[in-house]
């Protein structure tokens, strides 16, 4: 009874803090969690674990990109809120890591995993681990492939990321034809960096097709421009070219070696695809200090301090606001149904080469000079006082 009583408070405890930290759409998700509370076996299974084990594990990519140091911070924050035990690790740029963390929160009693691969590939023998103990698997934000060891998916919309950014550069894009596009992508490692790619590649194509954009860096994308839709295949090979492996020096030295390699009409006014922030924000650098290159427009994604700071001085056109207080608070609502024995609420399927994987997906925002104030500051995700010069 007591156990009962501590659980339905914990459950009170997490749907207000989900409530007050995520908004609408959390909220929402957050119901399942409070109908489990009536009902008495599944409230005793969603109380905190007595013994000290660990209930949720999250396994992210890397702490050295600020992206993911915000989904750790609102995953502590949501799950200890709401009275969880939960432990987040990170696996460094390496999928041998990333296997031996899952190890290690396997042995430490969690029932489901929340893991972000740092190779969509390799990690699937992790999560066959985890599922071979009885974990309930999410793959977050980056889809694990060829396995069928992946319960559900929680994600941003990753071909409105890449629309967007193309969107951007074709509304901002200077007059004229013949206007040099450098086109840059993500890991090929990362699930992610294809759809991206795929989204950005539906809008620019047209424009590259019919002559207004002309490729500056990539004659694999080159050799592609005339078909609309890319296979699998024809997107990674393009993607091996282009590849910034989400790494900023990557980035840095592939835009400095593209501008030496280029001639005088494929400077001037430019466009850029840039697959993130970090990348965007080394770019951008190396095309600034081109003396032919007279204005750039680049993109971004995942609205790091950093990146919003460049957007607000004018030196990163755009970026891509990720709410990770969403995605957090979806995994978790996710995890908590599982924790009381339901089956969480999912509104799409990715198919991993093995499966539909039932998936939960977020959308994502824009954000530019005009609306950083509104997207990223009113919305409580960041403190004015951290940046300069906003308006
Ligand atoms: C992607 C993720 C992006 C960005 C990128 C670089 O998988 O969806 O938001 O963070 O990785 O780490």
């Amino acid at each position: 009874m007591k156990k009962k009583l501590l659980s339905i408070i914990v459950a009170t405890a997490m749907v207000a803090s989900l409530l007050v930290g995520c908004g609408s759409k959390a909220a929402d998700t957050a119901a399942p969690a409070a109908d489990a509370a009536t009902e008495d076996a599944a409230v005793e299974e969603a109380a905190p674990a007595a013994d000290g084990s660990v209930q949720v594990g999250i396994v992210l990519p890397t702490k050295d990109e600020p992206r993911w140091l915000q989904d750790q911070a609102q995953f502590e924050k949501i799950l200890g809120d709401a009275g969880f035990t939960n432990q987040v690790l990170f696996s460094q740029g390496s999928s041998a890591t990333e296997k031996t963390n899952v190890e290690t929160l396997i042995s430490k009693g969690i029932q489901v995993l929340i893991i972000c691969a740092q190779d969509g590939a390799a990690a699937a023998a992790a999560v066959e681990a985890a599922k071979d103990a009885g974990v309930t698997v999410i793959a977050y934000d980056r889809l694990i492939t060829g396995t069928d060891a992946v319960d559900y998916y929680v994600t941003f919309d990753s071909f409105a990321v890449g629309a967007a950014q193309g969107q951007y550069l074709v509304d901002n894009a200077p007059e004229g034809s013949g206007i040099p596009l450098y086109l840059y992508a993500g890991a090929a490692t990362d699930n992610n960096a294809f759809i991206f790619f795929e989204g950005a590649w539906s809008v620019l194509q047209p424009k590259i097709a019919d002559g207004t954009f002309v490729i500056a860096n990539s004659s694999e994308a080159v050799a592609l421009q005339d078909k609309a839709e890319l296979t699998r295949d024809e997107l990674g090979t393009i993607i091996g070219q282009i590849t910034t492996d989400w790494d900023f020096n990557v980035a840095k030295s592939k835009a400095e070696a593209h501008l030496t390699a280029v001639g005088a009409d494929m400077k001037g006014d430019v466009l850029v695809l840039a697959p993130n922030d970090g990348t965007a924000r080394s770019i951008a650098d190396v095309f600034a200090t081109d003396k032919d290159v007279t204005s750039y427009v680049v993109t971004g994604q995942d609205s790091e301090k950093a990146s919003v700071q460049y957007v607000i001085d004018g030196k990163q056109s755009m970026t891509v606001f990720k709410d990770t207080r969403t995605l957090a608070a979806d995994s978790v609502a996710m995890a908590v149904s599982i924790l009381n024995g339901e089956t969480p609420a999912t509104d799409a399927t990715y198919n991993n080469e093995v499966k539909d994987v039932p998936s939960k997906q977020t959308d994502i925002v824009v954000v530019t000079k005009d609306n950083v104030k509104a997207a990223l500051i009113d919305s409580g995700y960041y403190d004015a006082s951290e940046f300069t010069g906003l308006e």
